[in-house]
């Protein structure tokens, strides 16, 4: 193994074409840590708001740095205290959210405690693309949501990213589901189970449905507003952009209706990458990868998420 590695640097905030391609030294894995091959890095929205230098991990990040959360993998060495993983498994995981990422590399190094194996049947693209966005939808809809069966939630934006994780794991938990997307995503929204899809383009979902119990709402702002006349007394909307969080407006007719509104910044787990990766093994939740790019065209991946139309999610093959 060489010890240097191709990676995509971010040396300045700024547009895609900021991503460069360069090499640099393989980092060492310190105690408790993992050293992977990287074979694929999912890309979130998160990614670009970052190399933009706007959002929450953007605040603390130091440049130049590599971008990225989502990592699947090969173990290569293993840290000092490392005991759940062995050299040549295939690991995947959120790497150290919401502080500095280094994903678009060929190796990367990870805390043990944030991955989990990847089900032999499963792809390091479809790997790649699941971790944050099913973390994220896992925490929105169980712990902050209290999802339970027979409830009621409409999901906006369910055919992006965690939108259509978070369909599936609703459907799962036995709660009917409504999902928002433009029609060219319902067919998509009916194979993964909703029970209602509505085009936010054409149809206004404040008169569509009523006694919601929990929201999960990508969008933010005008939608979270919208969202909380849909609810029913003690519902709660989970807000994903931290854009508004606690923006006096909503919090105001929130309190009025006697309803909650939440944000929320997902936390990386070992252990529910676990959960996860049992849904994806016995087939109960399934990751669209809409599309693949190599590590080179890094800067035509992150336009691609950056459209807001990604229909499942963006992949990078290392
Ligand atoms: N706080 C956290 O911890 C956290 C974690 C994850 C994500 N997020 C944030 O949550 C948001 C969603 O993330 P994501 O990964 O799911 O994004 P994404 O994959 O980029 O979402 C794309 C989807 O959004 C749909 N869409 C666009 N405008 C819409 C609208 N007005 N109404 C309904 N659907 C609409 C699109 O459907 P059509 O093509 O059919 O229009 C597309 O399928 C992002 O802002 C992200 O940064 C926050």
């Amino acid at each position: 193994m060489s010890n240097l590695m191709r990676a995509a640097l971010l040396r300045e905030f700024g547009p895609a074409s900021n991503l460069t391609i360069e090499k640099i030294p393989v980092p060492l894995p310190a105690t408790g840590q993992l050293l992977i091959k990287v074979r694929a890095a999912g890309i979130n929205p998160v990614d670009y708001k970052t190399r933009t230098g706007k959002g929450l991990p953007a605040r603390e990040l130091e440049l130049p740095a590599i971008l990225g959360w989502d990592i699947a993998g090969e173990v290569v060495s293993l840290g000092e205290g490392v005991s759940r993983f062995n050299r040549n498994e295939r690991v995947f995981g959120m790497s150290n959210f919401p502080h500095a990422g280094n994903a678009y590399a060929e190796y990367a190094i990870v805390r043990e405690d944030e991955f989990a194996l990847i089900p032999a049947a499963v792809s390091d693209e479809v790997a790649a693309a699941t971790p944050l966005a099913a973390l994220t939808a896992w925490e929105a809809l169980f712990d902050q949501g209290e999802l339970g069966a027979g409830q009621k939630i409409l999901i906006h934006a369910a055919a992006g990213g965690v939108g259509h994780i978070a369909v599936q794991l609703a459907k799962w938990k036995g709660a009917y589901v409504v999902g928002t997307a433009s029609q060219q995503n319902h067919a998509l929204l009916h194979e993964l189970g909703v029970d209602q899809a509505l085009d936010y383009r054409t149809q206004d979902f404040t008169t569509a449905v009523n006694d919601i119990d929990v929201v999960l709402d990508g969008i933010g702002g005008d939608n979270t507003l919208r969202s909380i006349d849909v609810l029913k007394p003690g519902g709660v909307v989970i807000c994903l952009p931290s854009m508004y969080k606690d923006d006096p407006a909503i919090l105001a007719k929130a309190a009025a209706k006697n309803v909650r509104v939440k944000w929320m910044v997902v936390s990386p787990s070992g252990e529910r990458m676990g959960q996860v990766a049992a849904l994806l093994a016995s087939g109960d939740l399934k990751i669209k990868v809409d599309q693949t790019f190599p590590l080179e065209d890094v800067a035509k991946a992150h336009e691609a998420v950056e459209t807001g139309h990604v229909s499942g999610k963006v992949v990078l093959v290392i």
